[in-house]
């Protein structure tokens, strides 16, 4: 990928998106194209093919998608099936059509069974039943990956589907209605910390384990894999390929945290002084999530940002964009 080539980043103005556009930036792509929604709804493939016939992009980071935890999946799951399956087979269809070089699809941990051994390795797809609350999300996903997949097998085209961790970061999404569990947590300390609240509430048991991955690292890992797939590698063997396994990759931090140990880091950040309670009436999801990212390591790429530092950061950058954040009503 030189610094020349068009680049499409469908949802740039998305956690992924953004941090995806950052670190293209940054290394110096200066042939960046990207459509706001209201510009381009990527559910509409005839104006998709459209725009990728007039646009001609060399690679594509697919990271639009209509996303959400555990409440925006339960209540809305036909909404998340739907338009997931819309965006991916609009945008993959077309970058089959105009001969797109190479293209990375987001997919999410959520594709893997609920039981799944952990830490989860990719040959863990489709071996058992999925986390009810966000099938329908993770349904859409799998066909995603699957239509990647099928792709290069028919047309011989370069899609490789990348399975991130729970990600966060600045520009991350604080509505309490539609965020993850990080950024809810960061938004509500700070509201309980604003209104002096004796107390703060965090969904379900504090049990569950989960793995995070900031954004900025996530965006270095997809960057890294455009770059090396089915490329020849040190040892002379291409990276990825046509082998069912290798077409999906995990990207993870390697380590995984409670529930409870994350609400008491965001606390300490955050500086809200008032007691944790845990509301188990609310659904916990998965007992753990810990991503195998072994694949990835061989590629050569590590991540960079610290849990604690990560939240640091996530939060001053809360505080400084007060006024464009995702917060709700
Ligand atoms: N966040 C995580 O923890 C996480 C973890 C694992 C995987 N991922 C994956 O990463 C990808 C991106 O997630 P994200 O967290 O960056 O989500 P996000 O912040 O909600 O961003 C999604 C972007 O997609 C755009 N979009 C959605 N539907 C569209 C449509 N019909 N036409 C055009 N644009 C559309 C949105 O545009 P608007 O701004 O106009 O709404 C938004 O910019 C997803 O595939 C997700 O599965 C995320």
């Amino acid at each position: 990928m030189r610094r020349s080539d068009k680049i499409f980043v469908a949802g740039h103005r998305g956690l992924v998106g953004s941090a995806i556009v950052r670190r293209l930036q940054a290394l110096g792509h200066d042939n960046l194209v990207m459509r706001t929604r209201a510009e381009l709804d990527l559910t509409d493939s005839a104006r998709v093919r459209t725009y990728f016939e007039e646009e001609r992009p060399q690679y594509v980071f697919l990271a639009a998608a209509r996303v959400g935890g555990i409440l925006a999946n339960s209540t809305y799951p036909a909404d998340f099936i739907r338009d997931n399956l819309l965006v991916q087979d609009s945008v993959i269809d077309a970058a089959r059509w105009t001969g797109v070089e190479k293209m990375i699809f987001l997919g999410s941990s959520c594709i893997y069974p609920t039981h799944a051994e952990q830490p989860i390795r990719e040959e863990a797809l489709n071996t058992g039943p999925l986390e009810p609350t966000n099938e329908a999300y993770a349904i859409a996903k799998i066909a995603g990956i699957t239509m990647c997949r099928s792709y290069n097998r028919q047309y011989g085209t370069r899609f490789v589907s990348i399975m991130p961790t729970n990600l966060y970061g600045p520009g991350d999404n604080f509505d309490l209605q539609g965020s993850h569990v990080l950024p809810a947590l960061i938004r509500r300390f700070h509201d309980a910390r604003l209104r002096s609240d004796a107390e703060a509430v965090v969904w379900g048991s504090g049990a569950p384990r989960r793995e995070f991955l900031h954004v900025d690292d996530m965006a270095d890992a997809s960057v890294h894999l455009m770059r090396v797939w089915g490329e020849l590698d040190r040892t002379g063997d291409v990276t990825g390929g046509p082998n069912a396994v290798n077409e999906i990759v995990n990207v993870g931090f390697g380590d995984d945290v409670s529930i409870r140990e994350l609400a008491e880091l965001v606390r300490e950040v955050v500086g809200y002084r008032g007691a944790l309670t845990f509301d188990i009436t609310k659904p916990d999801g998965t007992p753990r999530k810990l991503l195998d990212s072994s694949r990835l390591r061989r590629t050569g790429w590590e991540p960079r940002i610290r849990l604690e530092d990560g939240i640091r950061s996530t939060y001053e950058w809360f505080l400084q964009h007060r006024d464009e954040a995702r917060l709700g009503g």
